[in-house]
């Protein structure tokens, strides 16, 4: 068979993270999918900046439009982030030429999924973002494909790893906000504009994508009731604990008789329980399906290696002849959900 032939747009912690796995892993990726995946153009910024990976065997692209449309690439990775600018264009530009798409955009799908999720579908392309939810947990995968037999009840978790490491440094080691979130930082997790994360919405924007895939229903981050982290103090902490508790941003939807319930808001969390007890970067998915009962997943939700595994995850599934899209059924079928007011957090 021929090559899988990748053009990636963005080099930054995500990008560098795929090309090493498919510089390193490259005979074991081509056994596993039967095709040989290689990498064949690039684009960011600035050409000379040093990532730590070697650039000089692809084509270098100054636009990422020209990277996403080239003959050469069959798959369009989009790792710049954004929710509009040069990562929609590209990505547009890619599905209107039937490229398939793989990202780890949440912003831009928050936003504007439903129409590209329509334009993969009329231009026969697909479109995949597992590592957009939750870093290197294969949730997507798990809903689409292995709980797919079942009517998903309820969705809660931990999907933000900046604000559990915040939360969790803060409460543990006595650090500061300031000095939590430099180390945060330091591990590569923040968005490019930080507030995204503290803010609560890098979180509303990945339970919105969660529920279109478990309810069916278009993608609705306007409909999310968002709390950011930034009203959380130290006494806040030390009282939560005093009592048992820990602070946690935790995100929960369900489709209620009223419409789609979805809020990320910080939440008391019993400090003895597994979302107590999560860790520094980890995020934490809780499933609940009317046939499985509960199905708890937990790993890394940010950094290189996580996001750029889940990345791979799409290459391979689209290497190996999956024509899925991520949504796991048709855009065009999902229905527009009423937003019910919150009741429960
Ligand atoms: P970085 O900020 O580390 O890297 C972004 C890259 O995109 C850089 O290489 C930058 O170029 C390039 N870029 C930005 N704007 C443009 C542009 N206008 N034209 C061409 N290239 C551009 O981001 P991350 O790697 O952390 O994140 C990438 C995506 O993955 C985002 O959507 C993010 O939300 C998502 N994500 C990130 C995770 C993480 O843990 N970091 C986890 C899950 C998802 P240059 O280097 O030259 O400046
Ligand atoms: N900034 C995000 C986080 C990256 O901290 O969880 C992973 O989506």
């Amino acid at each position: 068979q021929t090559s899988l032939r990748l053009g990636i747009a963005g080099l930054g912690t995500v990008g560098a993270g795929v090309i090493k796995i498919v510089r390193q892993k490259a005979n074991v990726l081509a056994q596993r999918s039967g095709r040989k995946v290689e990498i064949v153009a690039v684009s960011a910024r600035n050409r000379d900046k040093d990532r730590g990976v070697a650039l000089s065997d692809y084509a270098w692209e100054d636009d990422p439009v020209a990277l996403a449309t080239r003959d050469d690439v069959d798959v369009f990775v989009e790792l710049m982030g954004g929710s509009d600018g040069p990562a929609k264009a590209a990505t547009e530009a890619a599905l209107k030429a039937g490229k398939d798409v793989v990202t780890a955009n949440k912003a831009m799908l928050a936003h504007h999924g439903q129409e590209l999720a329509e334009l993969a579908e009329a231009n026969g392309a697909v479109l995949r973002f597992e590592a957009a939810v939750a870093g290197g947990i294969p949730i997507i995968k798990s809903l689409t494909e292995g709980l797919a037999g079942n009517d998903i009840e309820r969705i809660m978790g931990v999907m933000n790893g900046t604000c559990n490491y915040i939360l969790t440094r803060m409460e543990d080691a006595g650090l500061s906000y300031e000095d939590a979130f430099a180390e945060a930082d330091g591990l590569g997790y923040l968005e490019a504009d930080p507030n995204l994360d503290v803010g609560g919405i890098d979180a509303g924007h990945k339970l919105s994508l969660l529920s279109s895939i478990a309810f069916g229903t278009q993608v609705n981050f306007d409909g999310v009731e968002l709390e950011g982290i930034g009203c959380v103090t130290i006494e806040d902490i030390t009282q939560a604990a005093d009592m048992g508790y820990r602070i946690k941003l935790l995100g929960v939807t369900r489709l209620t008789g009223r419409g789609l319930e979805q809020t990320m808001t910080p939440c008391l969390v019993p400090a003895t329980s597994p979302l107590g007890q999560l860790q520094g970067g980890t995020n934490m998915v809780v499933v609940e399906g009317d046939q499985v009962g509960q199905v708890v997943l937990r790993g890394a939700g940010a950094g290189e290696g996580p996001t750029a595994s889940a990345v791979m995850g799409d290459v391979m599934d689209i290497a190996r002849g999956l024509r899925m899209s991520t949504f796991g059924q048709p855009a065009t079928s999902l229905v527009a959900a009423k937003p019910a007011k919150a009741t429960v957090a």
